[in-house]
């Protein structure tokens, strides 16, 4: 998949990740250009989510490489924060501090991953408040920024995760299962916000999910992935039958979720 002219933001080559004896991936080779909406899909074990904390190092790769936005992701530190202020992570448990306001968890987004002491007790400026509203708005939770986040519902707090991760101006959404918790109609609202990010805001999302339903519904560019290995990369238009049980394995139980 060429896209002329641009830069890849993600190239991954050869990536391999062991955890002792189990092979989660072997030799991923994976180009993303920006602004693309791109779906993983497999079954549970099939290795989405350690190809996603390979790109974000929250897991170190056994080989291969890991290319962003033009630079390797190592283990240097300075280097390791820049690059993740860049990838906003979605993930499948929210992860917000449940008895903050809504508000306040979109503004510890910008300062990394997992709120600590120091960044909530932080105070924040006119300004980074506007901002942590604006990002709200995006997802049409700005009527909710002083309640607090355990009193809303599944669906609310997974646009609130959202919003958190805009906060932070990411280039790149990250999100895996982001809707494995929700119920369809639910889910299918969260991955509408998703995909309008990526339009209205041409930010990259690459989105991990095991139900070919959602994938064929919202993914442009489809990665199959099973048992570490990529088994199919292409339009959505082309994943056919065969194609899904060369993903699946012929255990169609695990593909639809209604
Ligand atoms: N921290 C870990 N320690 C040992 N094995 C792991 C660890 N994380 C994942 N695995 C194994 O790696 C494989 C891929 O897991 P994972 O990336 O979580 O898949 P998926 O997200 O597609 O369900 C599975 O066999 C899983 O059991
Ligand atoms: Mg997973």
């Amino acid at each position: 998949m060429t896209q002329s002219g641009q830069a890849p933001i993600l190239e991954i080559k050869g990536l391999r990740k062991e955890y002792g004896s189990t092979v989660a991936l072997h030799d991923v080779h994976l180009t993303a250009y920006p602004g693309e909406f791109t779906v993983i899909l497999g079954r549970s074990g099939a290795g989405k989510s350690t190809l996603m904390r390979c790109i974000n190092r929250l897991v170190t790769p056994t080989a291969g490489e890991v290319r962003f936005n033009g630079s390797l992701v190592t283990e240097n530190k300075r280097a390791l924060r820049l690059h993740r202020r860049s990838i906003g992570m979605i993930f499948q448990q929210f992860n917000l501090v449940k008895r903050l306001p809504v508000l306040k968890n979109v503004l510890t987004g910008v300062l990394g991953y997992k709120a600590t002491l120091p960044a909530v007790c932080q105070m924040f400026s006119r300004e980074e408040k506007l901002r942590a509203l604006e990002c709200l708005d995006r997802v049409d939770m700005a009527h909710k920024a002083f309640q607090r986040t355990d009193t809303l519902s599944g669906g609310e707090q997974q646009r609130v995760a959202i919003a958190r991760a805009l906060n932070q101006r990411p280039i790149l959404l990250l999100a895996d299962e982001p809707v494995a918790s929700l119920d369809p109609t639910i889910a299918r609202t969260v991955l509408s916000y998703l995909q309008k990010i990526n339009e209205e805001m041409g930010i990259t999302v690459l989105l991990n999910i095991h139900q070919v339903n959602y994938a064929r519904e919202f993914g442009r560019r489809i990665i199959g992935l099973a048992g570490g290995v990529i088994t199919f990369d292409g339009d959505v238009s082309s994943l056919t039958d065969d194609i899904l049980s060369s993903i699946y394995g012929g255990r169609p139980e695990d593909t639809y979720d209604e």
